[in-house]
């Protein structure tokens, strides 16, 4: 009897043995597939973590392009600093080079060895076949995650190879999806239908992880540790004269020759789909980067709570200086699609009575003005055009925001009645700087696409620009111990 039961055991694991070789070996060939096609589409995303060796085996060919090899890396950096920052003529669309690695799709394989019906029953069967990994996820970070619901357990945690890895991750909830990388923890599309349900990408953007790398007007990415502009590249702190490096002219804008935009973020937790689809990213700025005060470490958390609804939390604490910490989220929107042409027709409302004139060189020049009477005036609903007459360049402007900062409020709502799309942005910030894409040229985006003046529109919510040197300014300094938390909410939605 035992014997027999031997027996039957041995049989069974020389099956289960041929069929998981069988899947993997299925598996690999669809992986390949895909990193063809994505030749033309890009459409390799990682759903779930990255796995290196699986992926490496796969894509052996294009390994290259999805590592970001330190020295090139420092390379890049010398020869692409972002010195004209909008102006600067774009480089090429790289050749869709970036194949990620599908680790979950391996791992699919792996759980479905008993499907018959892959294709259909992958997405079902994701949930649970991450559910089943759980058992050997860590999950260390437990500070700010208080919305701890089923779908949690099924996410994924980053590990540390992902250090060095750009790469291409994704979340879907309901209608929208949402793609990212970890290069500037940016956003590379966001998928939404219009009002006859035609699904479109309405964020400017490449097609590869790669072109991120030599960008020079920050789509989509996150910027700081001081975004904006800070006058002549320094600033006083507890006594203390600090430079940071010019960027922009003799100025410094976004943190600098290179920050939170032009590194590679880790990729802490990522969760494709379910309930709250999410990922966060981290990043540790070191004492002294691009001259400012202090290790700083800085977390990204976008998330789908609600159907139709992206949250975006940007917190950062330093370490053991007083810093200013000014983060903004730099994602062009152009509601008709990224390829629609330019967002002029666009409406909008924003929610700020007063702005911040500048200078020639777009630094505050300390006035607060009301913005009733001029061309800046959107407490009303209104098209961009017609406000906009006669302000050539279109807007660049920061709004000083109605409504008390530290609590979330509406502060912009946009609309594009030929699409039906809508959008509304809430959050706890100080100001707004928005800007209508004016200096953007001959940029080659996704799909072909070359974008002009105007082709999309930033709504960088923040506190106001060069605050170091102007003390009238709400502060931007944070001291070691506290947090620095900026939330914003994106709601869209189809109006008729
Ligand atoms: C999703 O899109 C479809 C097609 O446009 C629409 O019928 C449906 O109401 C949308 N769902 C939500 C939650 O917006
Ligand atoms: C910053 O992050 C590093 C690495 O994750 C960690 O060792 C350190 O304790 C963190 N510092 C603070 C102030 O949170
Ligand atoms: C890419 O552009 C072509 C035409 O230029 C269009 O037919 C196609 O739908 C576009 N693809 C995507 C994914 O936007």
């Amino acid at each position: 009897m035992a014997r027999v039961s031997v027996l039957l055991c041995l049989v069974i694991l020389v099956t289960l043995g041929v069929v998981v070789s069988f899947s993997f070996a299925h598996d690999t060939e669809v992986t390949s597939n895909h990193v063809e096609s994505s030749q033309k589409e890009t459409e390799v995303v990682h759903n779930s973590k990255h796995e290196e060796k699986g992926g490496e085996m796969v894509n052996d060919d294009h390994k290259a392009g999805s590592h970001v090899d330190k020295k090139d890396k420092k390379k890049e950096h010398d020869v692409h600093k972002k010195d004209d920052q909008h102006e600067k003529k774009e480089h090429d669309v790289h050749k869709k080079s970036d194949h990620e690695k599908d680790g979950d799709k391996k791992k699919t394989a792996h759980h479905h060895k008993h499907d018959d019906d892959e294709s259909d029953d992958e997405k079902e069967h994701e949930d649970k076949k991450k559910g089943e990994h759980d058992e050997s996820d860590t999950d260390d970070d437990t500070d700010d995650d208080t919305d701890d619901d089923d779908d949690d357990k099924d996410e994924v945690d980053g590990d540390d190879d992902e250090k060095d890895t750009i790469g291409l991750y994704e979340l879907k909830k309901g209608n929208i999806t949402i793609k990212f990388t970890n290069w500037g923890a940016s956003i590379m599309s966001l998928r939404f239908p219009d009002k006859n349900g035609k699904v479109g990408d309405i964020v400017l953007g490449y097609d590869s992880v790669k072109s991120y790398k030599t960008d020079k007007v920050y789509f989509g990415a996150t910027v700081g540790r001081v975004a904006n502009r800070i006058g002549n590249a320094q600033f006083k702190l507890n006594g203390k004269e600090y430079k940071t490096t010019a960027n922009d002219g003799k100025n410094t804008l976004h943190g600098g020759k290179k920050g939170f935009g032009d590194v590679v973020w880790e990729v802490k937790k990522h969760k494709y789909d379910g309930k709250k689809p999410h990922i966060v990213f981290t990043y540790t700025s070191p004492d002294g980067d691009q001259g400012f005060p202090g290790e700083v470490n800085v977390t990204v958390t976008y998330k789908l709570d609600k159907e139709n609804e992206l949250s975006v939390v940007m917190e950062a604490k330093p370490k053991d200086k007083a810093t200013p910490i000014n983060l903004a989220h730099h994602t062009y929107w152009n509601l008709g699609g990224h390829n629609a042409g330019d967002i002029l027709s666009e409406e909008i409302q924003i929610l700020g009575s007063s702005y911040t004139p500048v200078d020639g060189e777009l630094i505050p020049t300390g006035e607060i003005s009301p913005v009733k009477g001029t061309s800046y005036d959107f407490l009303q609903l209104r098209s961009i055009k017609d406000n906009m007459k006669d302000l050539k360049t279109g807007y660049d402007i920061n709004y000083c925001l109605d409504g008390k900062a530290d609590k979330m409020r509406k502060i912009v709502e946009l609309v594009d009645k030929k699409s039906g799309r809508k959008l509304e942005l809430s959050g706890n910030q100080p100001g707004l700087q928005f800007y209508t894409g004016g200096m953007l040229k001959d940029i080659k985006g996704k799909n072909g696409t070359t974008y002009q003046a105007f082709a999309g529109l930033c709504l960088e919510t923040q506190s106001y620009p060069n605050s170091v040197n102007n003390p009238k300014f709400p502060s931007q300094i944070v001291e070691p111990g506290k947090t620095y938390k900026h939330t914003m909410l994106f709601k869209f939605s189809i109006v008729s």
